[in-house]
């Protein structure tokens, strides 16, 4: 081997490439010229790919383009050997350079074959794009289908919410109109027994005032007992065909003198006869009471607005089954409730006044006329922002005889719903 390789780089007796050539000029150049460019692009190449390697991190089977680049540059080298060898006859070491050429071939045609099939399975470009387009549906699709069930979650808390609060109110007005009806007995037993006492006492005598300051308080108890039976909807009720524009105007005088003078009235009746089936007298106090509850929202001063309408269901509230109805909006411009006022604005005995202010039966005697009314109440306040409260109540036949008889019970009651501007 030793021999061999020294047999190799003996180039004593060996006469340079050139001379095959006869030196001819344009053979000895073209060679050497074509050579040089070659072996220019040759060594251009490896750096390309050298630069593109180490730039894509991510690039699949990146030691191949290694193997690619030391195999170009033993290419390009065999080139620029080939000019050296036209003048200088070291053909020993251009031998040399070639067995190393050769091994870098070799070594990367074997390892570019079984490579091969690896290579054809990556994705194309076209395919990922495809799956990147089939993805960012994917992403689309399961976003809306988040957004629903998020709006879904929403809508049945609110409807959680909703059967909660209606829950409450039933319960509390169960337990209102049972201990309301036995207090009217009561009072009314005791009230009988005061009347006679007074009429058998000597007048001016002491046992006559206190029978009269007792029936005095026996009516405030009775007048306390009405309003429960208000909200408990079991308040005796004429329901019958009433104009409600007509039921506000004759209640703007009222109106005028409860409100005083810092606060302007403002009537947006709608244009004709607005018939409703209701009580008129319970309407007008529910009205009042409303009206009452604004000026106390507005010690400054404001404008109180009540706005008539008529409104359409359609079924798909089950507060409201569908029909016609005609709506009373009693808003203002005070201070407005926050949500957890409002969440309990309708409860009997729920008053933020100071004590004897208030007895909170006001919204409580609203909601329980409404509903024995058949009809809705709604709540839209915010701090800050005023409060309007909407009243629903079921439109008159026109060919609807006057009831004489109090309108039956209706289903039990939903609360009010409460939305909070
Ligand atoms: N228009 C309004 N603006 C702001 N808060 C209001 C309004 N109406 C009602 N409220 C709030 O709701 C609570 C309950 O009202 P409700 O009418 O039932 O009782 P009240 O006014 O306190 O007492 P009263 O029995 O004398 O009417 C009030 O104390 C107040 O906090
Ligand atoms: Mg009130």
């Amino acid at each position: 081997m030793v021999d061999y390789l020294r047999q190799i780089w003996d180039v004593d007796s060996l006469s340079p490439h050139g001379i095959c050539l006869l030196w001819r000029p344009e053979l000895v150049w073209t060679h050497a010229l074509s050579d040089l460019l070659i072996g220019l692009a040759y060594f251009s190449i490896p750096v390309a790919l050298g630069v593109f390697v180490m730039r894509r991190r991510d690039l699949a089977f990146s030691w191949m383009f290694w193997c690619f680049v030391f195999f170009i540059l033993a290419c390009g080298t065999t080139h620029f050997m080939a000019i050296w060898t036209l003048w200088v006859p070291d053909y020993g070491a251009e031998a040399v350079l070639k067995v190393v050429t050769a091994a870098a071939s070799v070594a990367t045609a074997v390892m570019l074959w079984p490579l091969l099939p690896r290579a054809l399975a990556l994705p194309s470009p076209e395919a990922l794009r495809a799956a990147n387009r089939e993805l960012a549906t994917r992403v689309a699709e399961r976003d809306a289908a988040l957004d629903a069930l998020r709006r879904e979650t929403a809508e049945r808390l609110k409807a959680e919410e909703m059967l909660r609060q209606s829950q409450k109110m039933e319960a509390i007005g169960q337990l209102t109109g049972g201990v309301a009806h036995d207090f009217n007995n009561l009072l009314t037993a005791v009230g009988a027994n005061l009347e006679r006492i007074e009429r058998q006492a000597e007048d001016g005598s002491s046992i006559r005032r206190s029978a009269r300051s007792a029936t005095a308080a026996v009516e405030r108890a009775s007048k306390l007992v009405r309003q429960l039976l208000a909200f408990a909807r079991k308040q005796p009720l004429d329901p019958r065909r009433t104009d409600v524009n007509a039921a506000v105007e004759n209640l703007s005088d009222l109106l005028d003198r409860t409100l005083g003078a810092g606060i302007r009235i403002e009537l947006a009746p709608r244009s004709g006869p607005l018939f409703a089936q209701v009580d008129t007298n319970g309407l007008e106090s529910a009205i009042l009471n409303l009206a009452v509850n604004a000026r106390d929202a507005m010690p400054t001063g404001g404008v109180l607005r009540i706005e008539t309408g008529t409104l359409r269901a359609d079924g798909g509230d089950a507060d409201l089954p569908a029909g016609d109805y005609v709506t009373i909006e009693v808003s203002d411009t005070g201070s407005g409730m926050g949500p957890e006022i409002a969440s309990h604005a309708f409860e009997p005995f729920f008053t933020t006044k100071e004590v004897g202010q208030g007895s909170g039966l006001g919204l409580s005697q609203v909601w329980g006329f409404v509903k024995q009314s058949s009809g809705h109440v709604t709540l839209r306040s915010a701090p800050g922002e005023g409060t309007c409260v909407r009243i629903i109540l079921p439109v008159a036949e026109p060919d609807r005889a006057p009831a004489s008889e109090p309108a039956a019970e209706p289903a039990l009651g939903a609360a009010p719903r409460i939305a909070l501007a």
